[in-house]
């Protein structure tokens, strides 16, 4: 009997695929370059409440969308019989997935093989999913638990971490660079984090230091432990080095996903618009009551932007560091804008060494990833002191002037309180190059507080007056002052500010000026690329 067609071509199609022994070792290549380092090792590490690299990357992304590359890489190093040894995926795991149906780039150091070293091939794997990253505008996300260079490969590690360097420099601006701390991050390693936009650690699991305790007592005599020099709480409090603390692994995959959420893949997109039911028009009682409390009065300026955001949901980035400024990200009518504002709760909201560097980084982010900026200022000046005139507040305050000028990006400026001095110009004042400038009736826009100012213009009759004659003139002098400068009709009339607005009426004001400045283009003018570390 003639065969038929069908027949014909599953026999064929048999004789082509390959024999399942082929598969059956194939399976088990990669199976055993999946498993990591030794059990004992995998063990140990698991016995400190660490996640596996795998397992870290299975918690962040989304699910079963990982697909790896680079699995069966091996390091060419003969040196200290590294050739014999077993050192699965060269310490490391690389590849492609999705976090919130998007695609990302990442890698995950392995901790439980030679202790996560970062060895030539290490670094090449990294160094791949990089220019994938860049080549296909996604963004990267590098997950390090790692003693550092390996010391057995000598300068083939150093090459192997200054190629990584050079990637987070060509990649800053152009792709969203984040960098998870998960364990230790030693030395010359510290730099790749600190070249990325966003810094995670995890409270009492992370460490990032360029020399660890023993150096640091042997070379100046203090002894200082690990979490103190160098943990999650130092970084993310006192260095500023750190943006995100996580209380555990988990919480800090969560909170990943979330800043994902409200990033762009690259310098040529928007963030993602989410639609939600909040209103624009939707009125904001509140701030009407705070035009009316005492100017000298400290509040948490957080409370004003869960005011306006969309469904009062604001993503604070950089929250343990210089609280005197406040930035994030929040949505207005479904779109994703930048917010920098001062912090009056925290050194009255003046600005510091501290707090323009914060504010200067963010804001460069936001122009070089396309987020609309917008500005919430009540600042009564720079923060005074011999400590900051010696620290070099004069270009550390300069960094937030470049950084608002240079912007592209829409640019809205809300003064709701004290705008005094230096700082007034700083935080995007209208011929800084903010779009439009709204000002709150309770707007005090002037050179300097009343205070100040009536001692400096009228030094000579007061120290002519006696005690009692001085002290009532003051208080006259000061209330014209006030009269003057506490109201921000002077500054309206001069066009510094497009409009004083009704306080129940911000969000709208605002989503409104965001919807007008969305195709905001300046001929001749060019967004500034990289993200440079401040
Ligand atoms: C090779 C390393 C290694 C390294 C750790 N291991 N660091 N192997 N090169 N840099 C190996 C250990 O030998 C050990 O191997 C395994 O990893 C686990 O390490 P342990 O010490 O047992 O773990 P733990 O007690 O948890 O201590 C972790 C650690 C410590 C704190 C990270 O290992 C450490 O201090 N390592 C050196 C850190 C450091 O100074 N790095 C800076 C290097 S200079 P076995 O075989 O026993 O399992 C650098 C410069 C980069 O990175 C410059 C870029 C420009």
């Amino acid at each position: 009997m003639a065969e038929t067609p069908a027949k014909k071509t599953a026999k064929t199609a048999k004789r082509r695929s390959p024999t399942p022994q082929k598969v059956k070792k194939m399976r088990d290549v990669i199976q055993k370059a999946r498993d990591g380092g030794d059990p004992a090792r995998v063990q140990a590490h698991k016995a400190k409440g660490k996640f596996t690299a795998r397992e870290r990357i299975h918690y962040l992304l989304d699910e079963d969308s990982f697909q790896e590359l680079d699995l069966l890489a091996k390091t060419r190093c003969a040196e200290f019989g590294l050739l014999d040894k077993d050192i699965p995926g060269d310490g490391v795991i690389t590849g492609i997935g999705r976090v919130g149906g998007r695609e990302v780039c990442i890698f995950s150091q392995d901790f439980t093989v030679l202790g996560g070293s970062l060895g030539l091939v290490h670094a090449k794997k990294i160094a791949k999913i990089m220019d994938l990253a860049y080549d296909n505008r996604v963004p990267v996300i590098g997950l390090l638990d790692s003693g550092g260079a390996r010391i057995q490969e000598g300068v083939d590690s150093l090459d192997g971490y200054a190629e990584i360097f050079a990637r987070n420099v060509k990649c800053s601006g152009v792709v969203p660079q984040i960098s998870v701390i998960l364990g230790p991050c030693a030395g010359g390693a510290v730099y790749s984090p600190a070249l990325t936009d966003f810094v995670f650690m995890v409270d009492g699991l992370s460490n990032m230091f360029v020399t660890g305790p023993g150096v640091v007592k042997a070379a100046t005599g203090e002894e200082v432990s690990f979490e103190e020099l160098g943990g999650g709480r130092t970084h993310y409090e006192k260095s500023g080095n750190c943006h995100f603390l996580a209380n555990s692994e988990q919480d800090c995959f969560r909170q990943v996903r979330e800043l994902v959420n409200y990033l762009p893949q690259n310098r040529w997109e928007k963030p993602p618009r989410v639609a939600n039911p909040d209103p624009v028009r939707r009125t904001t009682p509140l701030l009407e009551a705070m035009c009316e409390v005492d100017p000298r009065k400290p509040y948490r300026v957080t409370h004003v932007i869960w005011q306006i955001a969309d469904e009062h949901k604001f993503f604070e980035v950089h929250q343990g560091f210089a609280k005197n400024v406040v930035v994030g990200f929040l949505r207005l009518g479904g779109d994703v804008v930048g917010v920098v504002a001062n912090n009056p709760a925290h050194k009255a909201g003046a600005l510091d060494i501290h707090a323009s560097d914060k504010a200067a980084r963010f804001i460069r982010f936001l122009n070089a990833f396309n987020v609309p900026i917008v500005s919430l200022v009540d600042v009564p000046g720079y923060w005074p002191g011999v400590e900051q005139e010696h620290g070099g507040i004069i270009r550390h305050g300069a960094k937030i002037l470049h950084a608002y000028a240079e912007a592209t990006v829409a640019k809205i400026t809300v003064v709701m309180r004290k705008a005094y001095g230096g700082a007034y110009i700083a935080m995007c004042s209208k011929y800084m190059g903010a779009d439009l400038n709204f000002a709150l009736p309770s707007a005090e826009i002037a050179v300097m507080g009343p205070a100040g100012a009536i001692e400096i213009l009228y030094s000579r009759r007061l120290k002519a007056a006696s005690e009692e004659e001085a002290a009532k003139l003051r208080a006259q002098l000061t209330q014209e002052y006030k009269e003057r400068f506490a109201s921000p009709y002077q500054t309206a009339s001069t066009g510094s500010v497009d409009e004083v607005i009704e306080p129940s009426q911000m969000r709208f004001k605002i989503v409104r000026a965001l919807r007008f400045l969305k195709d905001k283009r300046r001929p001749g003018e060019v967004a500034n690329r990289g993200n440079i570390p401040l």
